[in-house]
């Protein structure tokens, strides 16, 4: 199989709308986690301007673990009481935070990272993980990404069995 990433187009959220069609076209029929959260990062990191970092932690019961992402290497494990990715995890609420220097507890990973969006993934009422972008741009992430970012991570969680 090879996979040629097309051009997105339109206004942002088609664009997010032709994302969202890539991201199904593949993952549908592959229920692990692994494959698809690996495919899914190489997707986004490729197809979104101004990202350093984007990926998957996954939730081991106790804390978040980095799972399959694009970017510089980055902290292994996020208890669910610290940094952007903890609060995503334990609240159930995405986190787009435009300043991630204003962010109390803020992980930095990447000394680069200047902005952040962060979706919980929770399928029925299980906490999966979190997926996580982050930008050198401050201010990165809008409504339109978040709601673009939301769909895709629904996508994931719909791919799981
Ligand atoms: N900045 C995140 C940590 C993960 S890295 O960005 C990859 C946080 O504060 O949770």
């Amino acid at each position: 199989m090879s996979f040629a990433t097309q051009t997105l187009s339109g206004s942002k959220p088609e664009q997010y709308v032709q994302l969202v069609a890539q991201a199904r076209a593949l993952i549908d029929g592959e229920p692990d986690r692994i494959a698809n959260a690996a495919n899914l990062s190489a997707l986004i990191y490729h197809a979104l301007p101004d990202l350093n970092w984007a990926g998957f932690y996954f939730y081991d019961g106790t804390e978040l673990v980095v799972g399959p992402f694009q970017g510089l290497p980055a902290c292994v494990r996020i208890a669910l009481d610290k940094g952007v990715c903890g609060a995503a995890a334990r609240t159930r609420q995405t986190q787009r935070v435009a300043d991630v220097e204003a962010f109390p507890g803020h992980i930095a990973c990447d000394a680069a990272s200047r902005s952040e969006l962060v979706v919980p993934l929770v399928k029925g009422d299980r906490l999966i993980g979190v997926l996580d972008l982050d930008s050198p741009r401050v201010d990165r992430f809008d409504e339109e990404d978040q709601r673009g970012l939301e769909a895709l991570a629904h996508a994931f969680l719909e791919s799981l069995k």
